[in-house]
């Protein structure tokens, strides 16, 4: 879950690999470090932000052409100067950064242990760095001949970056299980974990696959696979500005994102949704649509806040398609054996499409016979590409570690998939459906309309910014919306928070009620309101400290209430979309009052690339 960054050109290559590691801080920020090919290999790394590294090395005057980079989020060793990456093998000669894990690190370590090597570090990486040497040594080869034998007895995951003592014209890099895009420049080029240190340099990039190895010149870049067969580069131009991946005048990336979700949905909505023809487009659905209309039934695997999104779909879909849907914790589904096999349907959700669970998990599906949909945000990722077919969100590039936007273009493209299929299955009306697409068409005005009450949020987040825990509840579908609240504010706030569905308070959680415990309603006008309002009946008895998300205009709940957020009407399918604004805003709000770092929270990263 970490970021890499190398560069091999004619620039200075210190100062782009510095700049490409914060952009990419946001996959890991315990510790950092550049290694850099001039005369000879000089190494500097850092427990600590990149800002520390670069203050550590302000006097650095190096003009190296060729260097490698790393940001690590630790998995095998804390965070130390010690464990930082790069890391060098005992000879010296060879030096690598390293995204991933190495699960049989351990058996590796010993043998190596017993051929007199020693260890600097409690890596994974560097026992990887040392076995590489090991066979390059034993059999005199190339690095990349060692390289390839190494890797087909590596099990886990791995980006590596690879330096050679000797050939300072070339890095080697290899892939399997973590992302690595490649940036093809005049006389240059650039990898990186994704592509936004690249993209102000360049816009055509090459996605290398698993098990592929790269072998980079400043001139030319030769790709093969493990099993020494050439492989012709993809060269694909990237669809994103820089300005996407910048602040835009926001003091985080959080709130830009938060405030980004009006154009985020409408670009999510273009090209599909087409008022004047009342028709939805959904290429990804329409090419494979017998596989939806005569599925038994549709399992959503998923992580996180985009496993929330599935809760959503899952009301969606029974609702509009009377298909019957499960939703999978990925992490469980991929190790519970389940009973999958042709027929059946796998949604995948995810931001990054690089969530390692959700990956194996539908590897496993896919290797029993289902089909594979996925709903990713990032363009070209495993996930998007392991996938039969899918949708992207298009969301944009999301930076905060926090996920805002991308769940809610992921909520609007499950909302077009489950109104297409039911109008393709029969199982919902051309009027039912047309009334869905009006109400649709005028969800972005309708975020914006209620993100313009951020001031009211703000207010309500100084009554509570010193919460020791935080209740959520909702019903229906906006009970995952009382989930992914609280996800929200465990995440920025690290504050104890719990989601609930309204009713299940009864069974239990009631009894952490009393005058000191802030209870979050999602409580907008549907099926559920009267029984939504006993339930905050409830909440009030035990003196509880009740904030309600409503439907503007309410006067029932805001009469109860001791604060009260509105968002606009909209049909009960829809109302995640909006009622889980004032949330990801409070949640926001209450991480800056308690001066904590909100893009960037601790313990978190943005793609979790390991299990
Ligand atoms: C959400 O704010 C978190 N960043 C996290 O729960 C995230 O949703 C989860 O890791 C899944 O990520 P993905 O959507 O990129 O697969």
């Amino acid at each position: 879950m970490c970021g890499i960054v190398a560069y091999i050109g004619s620039r200075p290559a210190f100062p782009v690999i510095l700049k490409g590691l914060k952009r990419l801080e946001y996959r890991g920020y315990d510790s950092s470090g550049i290694a850099l090919f001039g005369e000879e290999v000089a190494c500097f790394k850092r427990k600590g932000r990149v800002a520390e590294l670069e203050a550590w090395t302000e006097s650095v005057t190096a003009t190296a052409h060729v260097g490698i980079g790393h940001t690590r989020w630790a998995t095998h060793g804390e965070p130390s100067d010690a464990n930082a990456h790069p890391h060098t093998s005992n000879s010296g000669r060879l030096t690598l950064v390293h995204n991933g894990i190495i699960e049989n690190y351990a058996s590796l370590k010993q043998e190596l242990i017993a051929k007199g090597y020693t260890f600097k570090s409690e890596t994974d990486t560097e026992v990887l760095v040392n076995f590489i040497e090991e066979i390059q040594q034993k059999n005199e080869s190339t690095l990349e001949e060692a390289m390839r034998i190494a890797l087909k007895r590596v099990v886990g995951a791995y980006v590596i970056i690879v330096m050679e003592e000797g050939f300072p014209e070339r890095l080697i890099a290899a892939r399997k299980g973590s992302p690595l895009v490649i940036g093809v420049g005049e006389g240059e080029h650039f990898l990186a974990s994704d592509a936004s240190p690249i993209i102000e340099y360049t816009k055509r990039v090459i996605y290398v696959n698993d098990y592929e190895l790269a072998i980079i010149s400043k001139d030319e870049i030769i790709l093969k696979n493990l099993g020494n067969e050439p492989i012709t580069p993809y060269i694909q131009q990237l669809d994103m500005e820089l300005a996407q991946i910048e602040k835009g005048g926001y003091d985080h990336f959080m709130l830009k994102e938060i405030f980004d979700q009006p154009a985020s949905l409408t670009d999510c909505l273009r090209g599909r949704l087409d008022m004047e023809n009342l028709s939805l487009t959904l290429k990804g659905v329409e090419d494979h649509l017998s596989v939806f209309t005569q599925a038994k039934r549709i399992v959503i695997v998923a992580c996180g806040t985009s496993w929330h999104a599935g809760l959503v779909a899952e009301y969606m879909i029974e609702t509009l398609c009377r298909i019957p849907v499960e939703v999978e914790y990925a992490s469980e589904f991929r190790y519970r054996n389940p009973v999958i096999g042709p027929g059946d349907v796998i949604i995948a959700i995810s931001q990054s499409g690089e969530t390692a669970d959700t990956l194996v998990a539908i590897e496993r599906a896919k290797e029993q016979g289902a089909f594979i949909f996925g709903v990713v945000n990032a363009v070209g990722s495993s996930i998007a590409r392991l996938s039969h077919s899918g949708a992207y969100t298009h969301a944009g590039p999301e930076i905060g570690v926090a996920s805002t936007k991308a769940f809610t273009a992921q909520l609007t493209v499950l909302a077009m998939m489950a109104m297409k299929i039911g109008k393709e299955k029969g199982t919902l009306s051309s009027d039912e459906y047309n009334r869905y697409l009006a109400e649709l068409a005028q969800i972005p005005a309708k975020v914006e309309k209620t993100l313009a009450t951020h001031e009211q949020v703000k207010a309500v987040a100084a009554y509570y910014a010193e919460a020791r825990d935080f209740l959520f509840l909702g019903r229906g579908y906006n009970f995952p919306v009382a989930l992914e609240g609280a996800l929200k504010l465990k995440e920025i706030s690290y504050i104890h928070a719990e989601g609930y569905p309204a009713a299940e308070m009864k069974h239990g959680p009631i009894a952490l009620v009393d005058e000191n415990l802030p209870v979050l309603f999602i409580a907008t006008q549907d099926a559920y309101y009267e029984k939504i309002v006993s339930n905050i009946q409830e909440i009030k008895a035990r003196k509880g400290k009740v904030i309600a998300v409503v439907t503007e205009g309410d006067t029932l709940i805001s009469s109860m209430a001791d604060h009260v957020l509105e968002v606009p009407a909209v049909d009960e399918l829809l109302a995640p979309l909006l009622s889980v604004l004032p949330t990801q805003l409070l949640s926001y709000y209450i991480g800056v009052l308690r001066g904590l770092d909100v893009d960037k929270p601790r313990n978190l990263a943005k793609s979790v690339t390991v299990e």
